[in-house]
């Protein structure tokens, strides 16, 4: 073949390379009308999921909670986080007046083989992480309160007690699913010895409620966008029909939306959602959390990436690095969308190191580049319109339902807090500005700018500490 043949035959090559960006790209659009109608269509599911159990696509699971940490809690607590993929044993001290003396928040990594293997094993390892930190922190165990942060949908029969639905996130351990996990764990502290008992059980999504709203009144909701996501908010009793015997009337009850297993019938599934959805655990169930969160992020990517490999040979020869499933975990995805380094220095470092690419030319590092920020586009403008739709659902967007008031381009309006936590979120700017920007195209500046998200460090945690205070 000669020169010219062979110029044309690469030129050919890198062309479908592009080709399969430019379809990931038109694939992934999420115009503003289109978010808009996924936020109606969230808040009509939420609607309906207080009127029956599986009546909607989103559980809006009622948590018991039904009053939050006020700011006079005082005393030492304990937490246990258990979230997706990491773990925390914590001790918060509490003051008057809103005022944390003092906190200590140790993270574990959970071994992998305890996330698919026996229940017993799990809460042990639970159970034995908290009573080494309790030793080493010199605490006592004496008959304590402990509150226990469960992230993963769980029907309440109590505040302290409440059955795993389904496992998320790519945990399966399979025996513990119906149990109550809260039962569980105190089994487990009993096998290992300590005298403490779970008084709280609560979602991720209520410790960052409840931390967001011990710092600040105006806190309606919360969402968590980590490992998962989801988002929980403070709902009038008089508008949910479905399990009353949990509700105390009048008053208000905290609900856990789980929108992760909402699947938005305006949004097309590219063929990389399908194709992982087959490899994971809960095959096609929790649509929304898919194509949002830190598990499944990279995931996308990598698919992307081995298809194009498969059309092309921009990456070169040794591709056997992209055959992984979840080898190319959030953060390195962060990492390539933020490299501003003229010749993609860190994104070559991450395709050697994680993928086992050598030599990526940088016109293909580009490529890679933009599928990360495609991938991130959308999710973070998805996420967005979720908090549209909680926004929506209690009234907030026009009419707002804070307390206190700010002021706006067009007079004074109320103020909206939404505490936010989740490593996605907090580690990766450029997903921050993306779901900030489409909250303003959703929302409208006049109304965006009555909406705070405000970020609770260790928020679900903490959080589970001060309801074990208030539940005490
Ligand atoms: C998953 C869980 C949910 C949790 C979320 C964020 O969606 O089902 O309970 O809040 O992840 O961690």
């Amino acid at each position: 073949v000669d020169m010219a043949t062979r110029r044309g035959m690469a030129w050919c090559r890198w062309y479908r390379a592009v080709a399969v960006v430019r379809d990931l790209e038109e694939r992934c659009a999420t115009p503003t009308e289109q978010l808009q109608r996924v936020v109606n269509s969230l808040a009509v599911e939420m609607f309906a999921g207080l009127v029956t159990e599986g009546g909607s696509r989103v559980r809006m699971l009622l948590t018991c909670v039904d009053a939050l940490p006020d700011g006079s809690e005082e005393g030492v607590y304990y937490a246990i986080d258990l979230g997706g993929t990491s773990f925390r044993v914590l001790k918060v001290e509490l003051g008057a007046g809103s005022t944390i003396i003092n906190q200590k928040v140790e993270h574990q990594s959970i071994p992998e083989n305890l996330t698919k293997g026996a229940s017993d094993d799990l809460f042990n390892f639970i159970a034995s992480a908290l009573k080494n930190f309790i030793a080493r922190e010199g605490g006592e165990d004496e008959g304590r309160a402990l509150g226990f942060t469960f992230s993963f949908p769980v029907r309440h029969s109590s505040i302290s007690s409440g059955s795993l639905i389904q496992w998320t996130k790519e945990f399966s351990v399979e025996e513990t699913v119906g149990k109550d996990v809260a039962q569980c764990l105190n089994e487990a502290l009993v096998r290992n010895g300590l005298n403490m008992k779970v008084n709280v059980l609560v979602n991720n999504t209520v410790g960052t409620l409840a931390l967001g709203h011990y710092y600040d009144k105006d806190t309606v909701a919360a969402v968590i966008i980590g490992a998962g996501t989801n988002a929980c908010y403070i709902e009038r009793n008089d508008v949910i029909v479905k399990s009353l015997d949990l509700l105390t009337n009048p008053g208000r009850t905290v609900v856990n939306v789980e929108w992760g297993s909402y699947r938005p019938p305006q949004i097309a599934l590219t063929p990389y959602d399908i194709c992982f959805n087959k490899e994971t655990q809960s095959y096609y169930d929790q649509g929304f959390e898919k194509m949002i969160s830190g598990v499944y992020l990279g995931e996308i990517a990598r698919l992307v990436f081995q298809k194009m490999a498969q059309e092309s040979d921009v990456f070169g020869a040794a591709v056997d690095g992209l055959s992984t499933p979840f080898i190319l975990r959030a953060p390195y995805l962060a990492a390539i969308r933020e490299d501003d380094s003229p010749d993609l220095r860190e994104v070559g470092r991450i395709l050697e190191e994680h993928l086992k690419m050598q030599d990526v030319p940088l016109k293909t590092r580009r490529l890679v580049v933009i599928v990360c920020d495609i991938i991130t586009r959308r999710a973070a403008r998805l996420a967005a319109a979720a908090i549209v739709a909680i926004l929506q659902k209690i009234g907030c967007d026009g009419t707002l339902c804070g307390t206190s008031r700010v002021r706006t381009m067009k007079g004074v309006r109320k103020r909206t807090v939404v505490a936010i936590e989740g490593g996605l979120f907090q580690g990766y700017s450029v997903f921050r500005e993306y779901l900030d920007e489409a909250l303003t195209e959703i929302l409208g500046e006049e109304i965006a700018a009555t909406v705070s998200l405000r970020v609770m460090e260790e928020g679900s945690g903490v959080g589970a500490a001060l309801l074990a205070a208030a539940y005490s």
